[in-house]
């Protein structure tokens, strides 16, 4: 008789998506209403426990990384307004359907920020993309504007910040605070995010409470040298440096 081969090794696949073991609730509960996460299934799971990894190489670092930050993008469109929009299909039926509305634009924190850039563009064709950067000012510690661009109707759009680790959040509160400065309110500013740090998280969130987050992830804690914890260590390094 004919059988076919390895077939009866395979177990059948599972009722529901698997969960992750890991997941954000365990760090941070209840979550503050304005942050959202990505779905914590055990795919996703896997890949943040690639890019983790110490081992992994640059290469890989890059492909994982960018996986989850497309989900992100995906994930901070859709909560962008819609409007209504009818269209006649090629059957000559009527569908019913959503337009988006308004203008957006990318601004990125630099430098691990302009990462994200990239997975942003390959989601929103020619979509405009600013730049901030902050740093730690030596003599106050406190984190300082040193260059920005931004798209000169910015005040008219719909922002996403782009910046893969939120630790203390002193950079992305300082950018939220360039971009109000630019006329665009905290309720128009969606914050994406691969990693977050409770502490950060609570910060920035009590401080711009209409502000909507989304992140992949809510690990343990910061450690004394203002990394996240597991984390993945210092993203521009792994991502930028060989
Ligand atoms: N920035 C990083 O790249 N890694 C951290 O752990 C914290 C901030």
């Amino acid at each position: 008789s004919t059988s076919v081969p390895n077939s009866a090794t395979v177990p059948p696949l599972p009722a529901q998506p698997a969960q992750a073991p890991n997941c954000n609730l365990a760090h941070m509960n209840p979550l503050p209403p304005s942050v959202f996460t990505l779905p914590q299934t055990a795919q996703l799971e896997a890949l943040y426990t690639i890019i983790r990894d110490k081992e992994t190489s640059r290469g890989d670092f890059l492909f994982y990384s960018d996986r989850i930050i497309r989900l992100l993008v995906e994930e901070g469109l859709n909560h962008l307004p819609v409007v209504a929009r009818t269209v006649e299909t090629p059957t000559g039926a009527i569908y019913n359907g959503l337009a988006f509305e308004g203008k957006i634009c990318g601004v990125s924190i630099l430098r691990a920020g302009e990462a994200m850039e990239a997975g942003l563009r390959e989601v929103c064709r020619s979509v405009r993309i600013g730049k901030i950067l902050i740093q730690r000012d030596e003599e106050t510690t406190l984190p300082k504007l040193f260059y920005s661009k931004f798209p000169p109707d910015i005040a008219q759009r719909y922002v996403l910040l782009l910046d893969p680790m939120l630790a203390t959040g002193g950079s992305a509160i300082k950018a939220v605070e360039v971009l109000m400065e630019h006329g665009v309110p905290q309720e128009r500013i969606i914050f994406i995010n691969l990693i977050a740090a409770p502490e950060g998280l609570k910060t920035f969130c009590s401080r711009f409470p209409s502000l909507k987050v989304v992140t992949g992830w809510i690990d343990q804690g910061l450690n004394d040298k203002a990394y996240i914890i597991p984390g993945l260590g210092d993203f521009g390094e792994r991502r930028y440096c060989v």
